[in-house]
């Protein structure tokens, strides 16, 4: 993936940046990161918000556009954050010919490690996605994380609540901070357009039946774990580890243990 040079001009007050997702669980820890930063920070959401100091929002669905214009008015910088379950590619290609439009001079976007090589609808638009961002002509930078630890204590809490789990054999997830993830994304948002970064995952691998018993033994619970495959070509995917960071990722440093010390106290 290529990626033009950034263009340069006169700033005299600083242009807020412009956080896409900055109300979700990624967000909330990005946010104030920037704030700390110095830089004032216009979040995108769905709702409307009361503005705080240094933080404007504006109301847009990024499936429909609707206001996206108005929002990226005067902006030089996005750290598109912003994600759901279903339609990333489409939201993306909205804010990437909006942005285009609008001068955006850097565009952050956060995806997903396996976002090439697991065959699930989620990652394929992640994939989308990045392609948009890659193709927008604006300087641009990805980074694909693993799973959050948020995510997996919501799996967790979900199958904790079934008499007995299902643990699929061989699917590992490599859970990361999104607390790390927020670092490094500001980091890469204060930096220069960098393309394709090494992936961030979090620093252990564990067995999908290993995180629930985990979450089990930090709340007292007992549950029996039964062993089950998952079939098709996404279990495949998952025996072989695509969805793992590849050589050359970088680890966050809080692991799930201490996530589940400091949710569980
Ligand atoms: N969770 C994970 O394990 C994980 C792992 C790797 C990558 N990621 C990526 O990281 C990003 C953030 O994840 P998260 O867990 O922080 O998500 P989250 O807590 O579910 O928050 C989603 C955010 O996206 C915004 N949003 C969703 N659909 C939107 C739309 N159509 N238009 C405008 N805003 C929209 C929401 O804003 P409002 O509700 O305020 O409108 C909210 O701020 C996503 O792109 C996700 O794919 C997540």
């Amino acid at each position: 993936m290529t990626n033009p040079t950034p263009a340069t001009g006169p700033t005299s007050t600083p242009a807020p940046i412009l956080v896409t997702g900055g109300t979700g669980t990624l967000g909330s820890h990005v946010v104030p990161l920037l704030r700390e930063a110095g830089h004032s920070v216009r979040i995108l959401t769905r709702n409307s918000r009361e503005p705080a100091p240094g933080i404007e929002y504006r109301s847009c669905d990024l499936l429909r556009g609707d206001g996206l214009d108005e929002a990226l008015q005067g902006i030089e910088t996005v750290l598109h954050l912003a994600g759901g379950p279903k339609g990333d590619d489409e939201a993306t290609e909205n804010l990437v010919r909006a942005a285009r439009a609008a001068g955006v001079r850097y565009l952050v976007y956060i995806s997903v490690i396996g976002a090439d090589r697991i065959p699930l609808a989620y990652f394929r638009a992640k994939l989308g996605a990045e392609r948009a961002v890659a193709e927008s002509g604006i300087p641009w930078t990805t980074l694909r994380a693993a799973q959050f630890h948020d995510l997996a204590l919501t799996l967790a809490e979900k199958m904790g609540k079934l008499p007995v789990v299902p643990a699929p054999g061989g699917m590992r997830w490599q859970p990361v901070d999104a607390r790390d993830v927020a670092a490094r994304l500001v980091e890469l948002t204060l930096g220069e357009p960098a393309g394709l970064v090494a992936d961030l995952s979090g620093p252990e691998v564990y067995g999908l039946g290993e995180l629930v018993r985990g979450y089990l033994k930090s709340t007292g619970k007992r549950r029996p774990l039964m062993p089950v495959r998952m079939p098709g070509k996404v279990g495949r995917a998952y025996r072989s580890g695509e969805n793992l960071s590849t050589v050359g990722g970088a680890s966050g440093t809080r692991t799930w243990e201490a996530f589940l010390a400091e949710r569980t106290s």
